[in-house]
């Protein structure tokens, strides 16, 4: 299961679908990822550092049996205007881009590659 950061948030969908599906996931491997642009940042783009996977942790007692975090991508262009200038205005005051024109994927994809192969060597006995 993958779920992004919108304001400092997951969807509550995501939270629904854990509390519905609780006795399958929990019999059975499992993964979690959550994408935001926080994890751009050097000391805050791990499990362990990342404080978006703290939250995770916080909303659900679901403990997938693999964890990751990737940096996402912000497209400026593609947002609506009050949407283009939050977040502007939080890269501005976190040192990231703010040219109305970005479009920055900061995806580390070897890192998702990796997560991929953990899980592809993950044992499915259902
Ligand atoms: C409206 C909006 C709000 C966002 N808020 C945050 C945020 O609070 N913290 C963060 O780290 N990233 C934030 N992001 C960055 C997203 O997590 C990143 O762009 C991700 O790739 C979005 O994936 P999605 O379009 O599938 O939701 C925000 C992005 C958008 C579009």
């Amino acid at each position: 299961m993958g779920a992004s950061i919108r304001y400092g948030k997951y969807r509550p969908a995501v939270f629904d679908f854990i509390e519905a599906n609780r006795l399958v996931l929990e019999r059975m491997p499992s993964a979690f990822f959550s994408v935001n642009v926080v994890a751009r940042k050097r000391g805050k783009d791990t499990p362990a550092t990342n404080p978006y996977i703290r939250l995770f942790e916080r909303k659900t007692t679901w403990t997938p049996s693999e964890v990751a975090v990737f940096a996402g991508k912000l497209d400026y262009r593609r947002y609506r205007f009050w949407d283009r200038q939050a977040i502007r205005f939080i890269m501005w005051l976190t040192n990231g881009p703010t040219a109305r024109a970005t479009c920055a994927e900061f995806t580390d994809w070897q890192e998702v590659e990796r997560f991929a192969q953990r899980i592809s060597a993950m044992e499915l006995t259902d």
